[in-house]
């Protein structure tokens, strides 16, 4: 068996689309968080152009520990409120953020990042974790991102 999902599409929202579809093939009849974190990971960084980080941060006690990512290493533990994906998790609102460095409290983790994108992962009222996406570009994640995202991360909450 080959996982070739290589999705080259015409505009964004049938990118998300072949994107979802593509996930949920690869996490189908697996129940592993782990492996399916790692392999939603590598999908949506094969797939997405100009991002620089893709992964997940998890719930865990309270408190985002670092969950299986592409790109640099990252910062391990992440506090409820504190930096994009701290907001996200505390609000359990998408954060999407056009300038990371006019964001308060921002982290750091690659200073290559200008963008981000984080996704609140929830299931019957509990906070998973987040999905975090970061690009080198300024205002890298639109409107039509944003629906794709609280998609793939619908899709996610489901098997996490
Ligand atoms: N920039 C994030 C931290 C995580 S890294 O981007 C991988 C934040 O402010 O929460």
């Amino acid at each position: 068996m080959t996982y070739d999902f290589r999705i080259a599409a015409a505009d964004t929202p049938t990118m998300y689309r072949d994107l979802q579809s593509a996930l949920e093939g690869l996490v189908a009849g697996e129940t592993d968080a782990v492996a399916n974190m790692a392999n939603a990971a590598a999908l949506i960084w094969e797939t997405l152009p100009d991002v620089n980080w893709v992964g997940f941060y998890r719930n865990i006690g309270g408190e985002l520990v670092l969950g299986p990512f592409q790109g640099r290493p990252a910062c391990i533990r992440i506090a409820f409120g504190s930096g994009v994906c701290g907001v996200a998790a505390e609000t359990r609102q998408v954060q999407r953020v056009e300038d990371v460095n006019a964001f308060p409290g921002h982290i750091a983790c690659d200073s290559a990042s200008a963008s981000e994108i984080v996704v609140p992962l929830i299931r019957d009222g509990e906070l998973l974790g987040v999905l975090d996406i970061d690009s080198p570009k300024t205002a890298r994640f639109s409107e039509e991102d944003e629906a794709g995202c609280v998609r793939l991360g619908a899709i996610l909450s489901r098997i996490l």
